[in-house]
């Protein structure tokens, strides 16, 4: 690898300015520290931004602070049985917390979007977690954490939320708009792609955690059975499927349907049927009731490839289409969290009109340098590692120059972001990890999955 030792360390200087102590141990990291800008709420610890710094410090042997991080927020896990509809859901895990001090006695104050812009709750903080935990015994082997019984009980509280009680007849799991890393309105109500992929590796690493024998194995199998079927079969992209859709007869009724979502081919963007290459493909964005989201959505794609929800050839597939699309998806600075922006009227509509979200900008088709991490896993499973390598040259000196910015502007990233905090931690994290994996590839073993021949039976019937 061509980075300079120095950057690398100053990179690893910096995340350790972000540790939050309490009660004198490491228990996470802020947001970002830029004492340049208002801190909002970007100085508490995001739990999904955590998991990016947590990989990171797994890597490097450093597992107390991992460890503390998920003992202290178990503890903060709602257990709101009353069904008090202003308090967080039973099993819900916080957003973010800070460190209070009262009484000159310190306590942790968790935000479960009650504080939140917009007040929105996050769906994906159980699944990092989830996901947190699983790295953390891989990589202390210290497996009787995760079997002591109020770590038992909170991993089943979480599967509680996602698999009972649903109004709802798919495997995919139906959430409102921006509950997770894009929290605020962007067209991701349903059924996003970005979710599904993480709800697979929370139920993935739930069951490798759960107690051997434990009731609840069965049903998260028989879950993750149907969920990789439907998103291999329906949520798949390419030339071919393309042609299908664009012929598609609709308003077909019953066990014979072809079009099973009434998806009017007249909804294919024009943007499209350019885009796509011959070769590769890629998951869309969402699907559900008569819709299709065809943006690409980089986070739920290259997680479908390090957990094995996509097969081997979809995997290479969307290596495939990264390496096709360079310019459009990593450009000046890796990689586009979304793709292509929306505006005009379809900003208005889908984001309210949203200033920080205006067209190849933010979550909007902006460019967000932490996804390097997920990039690098996905490089290195598919033996594309070079690819990874690429794009982490690219980022590497114009991040320290810049001073790790959250995000990046335009249509190929050349700007730092509008609104973007300097020092923003999973940014330095992500460059960290992604590092990590290229250089060692055994880390790849924390995030990645292989595949389960009972839990991969693509031919399993389907109930429509
Ligand atoms: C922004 C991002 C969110 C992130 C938070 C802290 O709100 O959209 O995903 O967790 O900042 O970095």
């Amino acid at each position: 690898m061509g980075i300079p030792q120095n950057l690398i360390d100053s990179a690893w200087q910096s995340l350790e300015a972000s540790i939050i102590q309490y009660h004198d141990r490491p228990v996470g990291t802020l947001a970002a520290k830029d004492p340049a800008v208002h801190a909002l709420n970007y100085d508490q610890c995001f739990t999904r931004d955590f998991a990016v710094s947590a990989l990171a410090f797994l890597m490097k042997g450093e597992v107390e602070i991992v460890r503390n991080f998920l003992i202290e927020t178990l503890k903060l896990q709602s257990c709101n049985k009353h069904l008090d509809c202003f308090k967080p859901g039973q099993g819900l895990m916080p957003a973010s917390f800070k460190v209070e001090t009262k009484n000159e006695k310190e306590y942790l104050l968790p935000d479960f979007g009650e504080h939140a812009i917009a007040r929105v709750a996050p769906v994906d903080s159980g699944f990092w977690w989830l996901l947190m935990l699983r790295a953390y015994v891989k990589a202390s082997g210290d497996m009787a954490l995760a079997h002591q019984l109020e770590f038992q009980n909170c991993i089943k509280l979480i599967l509680d939320l996602c698999l009972t009680s649903r109004f709802d007849m798919y495997p995919t799991m139906l959430v409102s708009d921006g509950s997770y890393m894009i929290d605020r309105r962007m067209g991701v109500y349903g059924y996003p792609l970005d979710i599904q992929a993480l709800f697979y590796i929370a139920l993935r690493s739930a069951r490798e955690l759960l107690v051997p024998e434990d009731e609840y194995i069965t049903v998260v199998d028989e879950r993750l059975g149907h969920l990789v079927y439907h998103l291999r079969y329906y949520y798949w992209l390419d030339i071919d499927l393309l042609n299908e859709i664009y012929r598609y007869r609709v308003e077909e009724y019953g066990p014979t349907a072809v079009n099973k979502f009434n998806i009017y081919p007249a909804s294919i963007p024009e943007w499209l049927k350019e885009w796509l290459p011959e070769k590769g493909g890629y998951f869309v964005g969402n699907l559900g009731p008569g819709r299709m989201d065809f943006r690409f959505f980089a986070q739920g794609n290259l997680m479908a490839i390090i957990c094995k929800l996509a097969s081997e050839e979809q995997s290479q597939g969307i290596m495939d289409l990264i390496a096709s699309r360079w310019h459009s998806l990593i450009g000046r600075m890796p990689i586009k969290l979304c793709f292509p922006a929306i505006d005009g009227r379809d900003w208005e509509i889908m984001t309210g009109c949203d200033a920080k979200n205006t067209s190849w900008s933010y979550h909007n088709g902006g460019n967000w340098p932490f996804l390097l991490w997920l990039l690098a896993a996905a490089g290195q499973k598919t033996d594309r590692a070079d690819l990874a390598e690429r794009a982490l040259d690219i980022a590497m000196t114009r991040l320290y120059k810049d001073k790790w910015p959250e995000y990046y502007d335009g249509k190929y990233g050349r700007l730092i972001g509008k609104e973007a905090r300097k020092f923003q931690t999973w940014t330095i994290a992500g460059v960290l990890v992604a590092h990590q994996l290229l250089n060692n590839p055994q880390h790849l073993e924390l995030v990645s999955f292989d595949e389960e021949s009972a839990m991969v039976s693509c031919s399993l019937p389907i109930p429509f």
